[in-house]
């Protein structure tokens, strides 16, 4: 089975991670998981630490002559940052820094410092903090090589910010994230991209922030990933959980969601035509890509909602955590919005669950293993 476990603090040493149940003979490109750390960190509305911060990726084991070996494999971020930080988050013995006794409204402070019986906030904003998703995009880039191989894109762009909401992309392309990166704010719509832009520095003037949603799309995901017997089998039920799992991502919606609820089943369900050379396809995506927790060769549409950053520049009220007094919270170094960053944890997000499907339905020790496995699975269709 393919897994990771990715451990380290926001300004602590570096982040890393330990993925398993990689094929051998996956080639890695290592300047290619740095160009989607880039992606992660550009963005209109983030703060002044993505100026700090430059990720690269270290492989700490696992890899040969840049191509897998079928054991674990560690990744290395360093945190840019860390050498300010030193004297405040040094594992052995802490010798500067205020502790934070004021809790965000919106962030994991108050239920984390009650959950851990903590007196200090920073034990908690830490490692709740979005800093986690570099690693999740460098492990999702790992997941976008191997699929690849099997001809699989995932891609995404950002739909809204704030109120302001971009037109419908008609038909998904494999360059549409490479578009989306021209944006400052990875909008395809340029006049709802000067919205978004003209939003956001409006929010800044008033040391607000704006939440939006993204979209992300997989493409040439073959038939049947995932299954419909068992309810953690679900495709779907499966890509839900790793978009909300994403910090402040407060919904999720596939194909025609929300709004496509309203239809009656006439116009919502995808009607089914039959191409001797193209097999079974659907007249229209309404369902996004999965039918009955499986995926069903259509692009995966998949939607998600990121409420506003918790941290204000003008904080909202909170309660000192030692003296129960109202008191405002804290004001960290913030981004205003972060939609742009994390339509790419995002796409990480997808990469990675869609590659534990694969594995799942073709997975073998080799990649040339699991390429046999995969091209008798379409010879028998
Ligand atoms: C890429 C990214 C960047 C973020 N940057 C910030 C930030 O600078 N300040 C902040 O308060 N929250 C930021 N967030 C959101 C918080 O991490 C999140 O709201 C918090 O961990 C609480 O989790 P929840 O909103 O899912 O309940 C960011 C989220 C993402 C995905």
């Amino acid at each position: 089975m393919l897994r990771y476990l990715s451990a380290g603090e926001s300004h602590g040493r570096c982040l890393t991670a330990i993925i398993e149940g990689l094929p051998a003979g996956l080639p890695l490109d290592l300047a290619q998981i740095d160009g989607e750390l880039a992606r992660r960190q550009r963005g209109y509305g983030r703060g002044p630490r993505m100026e700090l911060e430059r990720d690269r990726v270290q492989v700490l084991a696992g890899l040969r002559d840049g191509k897998t070996l079928g054991s674990p494999l560690a990744l290395l971020i360093e945190n840019r940052d860390w050498t300010n930080w030193e004297k405040v988050m040094d594992p052995v013995s802490v010798s500067a820094g205020e502790v934070l006794t004021n809790p965000r409204p919106g962030h994991a402070d108050l239920p984390g410092v009650i959950k851990y019986r903590q007196q200090d906030v920073r034990n908690i904003l830490e490692r709740a903090s979005a800093r986690e998703t570099a690693m999740r995009v460098a492990v999702g880039a790992v997941a976008k090589a191997l699929l690849a191989h099997f001809q699989v894109q995932v891609v995404s762009h950002v739909v809204a910010i704030g109120d302001v909401t971009a037109a419908a992309v008609m038909a998904p392309h494999g360059d549409l994230s490479l578009l989306a990166d021209e944006s400052p704010v990875r909008c395809l719509d340029p006049e709802a991209e000067r919205a978004m832009v003209a939003a956001i520095k409006a929010a800044q003037k008033e040391g607000d922030s704006l939440g939006g949603v993204f979209e992300v799309i997989a493409l040439g995901v073959p038939w049947g990933l995932g299954s419909h017997v068992h309810w953690d089998r679900k495709l779907d039920g499966r890509l839900a959980q790793a978009i909300v799992s994403i910090q402040g991502v407060k919904g999720v919606e596939f194909g025609a969601g929300f709004a496509g609820c309203q239809l009656p089943g006439s116009s919502f369900h995808d009607e089914i035509v039959y191409d001797p050379k193209r097999g079974y396809t659907f007249t229209s995506n309404n369902a996004g890509g999965i039918q009955g927790g499986m995926s069903t060769t259509a692009p995966i549409v998949i939607r998600g909602a990121m409420k506003p950053i918790p941290t204000l520049a003008k904080p909202l009220q909170s309660v000192d955590i030692k003296t129960k007094e109202p008191t405002p919270a804290s004001v960290q170094r913030t981004d205003s919005c972060a939609v742009p960053a994390a339509s790419i944890v995002a796409e990480a997000a997808v990469a990675w669950e869609l590659a534990v499907a694969f594995l799942e339905k073709f997975g073998g020790d080799s990649l040339a293993e699991i390429k046999d496995n995969y091209n008798q699975y379409l010879k028998n269709l």
